[in-house]
């Protein structure tokens, strides 16, 4: 397959490639956890290692997890990364999630990188039904999968050990709902 990318008015979607990894680190060191936990991304090194691992998914044939990196169509900038992930293929499911730069919030571009995904997944990848693992206090996110049509489907209690256990809203679209809105 094509390397996939999106545009929205001001972002670009696209896969991850060589050559990411010292920008990528430049925003790790300001923000710990934006490419997962934090103490994952350590070093530079970690961070090549990582940007390897996401060259090296996009060569597998039966890939199931699709990772892009953001960046702005003015200058180009690096502001954070998102993903869809087939948590079950047989049946076209998948998850989704991504974190921008600290800088970034509460410009909209949040929602601009939610929309990308949602068409890239219903459209490209033949997703019949997205899930969004959502933190209760995490409002952002929360205004997100409303605004987009996701339905509250449960909580899902003490799932995740962080400094104490967290639990996750479990949030669903389904392809019809997306191409019904
Ligand atoms: C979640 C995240 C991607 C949102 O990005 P963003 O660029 O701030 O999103 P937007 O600017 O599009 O704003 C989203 C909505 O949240 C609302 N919002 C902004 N600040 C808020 C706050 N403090 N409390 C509640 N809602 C808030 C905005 O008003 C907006 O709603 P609106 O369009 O109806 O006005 C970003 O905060 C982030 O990277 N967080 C860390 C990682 C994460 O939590 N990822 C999601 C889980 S996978």
């Amino acid at each position: 397959m094509p390397a996939l990318e999106l545009t929205s008015p001001r972002l670009r979607a696209r896969e991850w490639r060589t050559g990411d990894a010292d920008e990528m680190w430049r925003l790790v060191q300001d923000q710990p956890n934006i490419f997962g936990r934090v103490g994952s991304i350590a070093t530079l090194s970690d961070a090549e290692r990582w940007v390897a691992q996401e060259v090296a998914d996009k060569a597998i044939r039966e890939r199931i997890k699709y990772r892009f990196a953001l960046e702005l169509l003015d200058g180009g900038a690096l502001i954070g990364g998102c993903r869809v992930h087939f948590e079950d293929a047989g049946n076209r499911m998948a998850s989704i999630g991504m974190a921008l730069h600290v800088p970034y919030w509460g410009q909209g571009y949040g929602t601009e990188v939610g929309m990308l995904m949602l068409k890239m997944s219903f459209e490209q990848l033949g997703v019949h039904r997205i899930e969004a693992l959502v933190e209760p206090t995490n409002e952002r996110s929360l205004t997100l999968v409303r605004k987009a049509g996701f339905t509250r489907e449960g909580l899902l209690r003490e799932r995740i050990l962080d400094e104490d256990w967290i639990d996750t809203e479990v949030w669903s679209l389904l392809e019809r709902e997306w191409r019904a809105r």
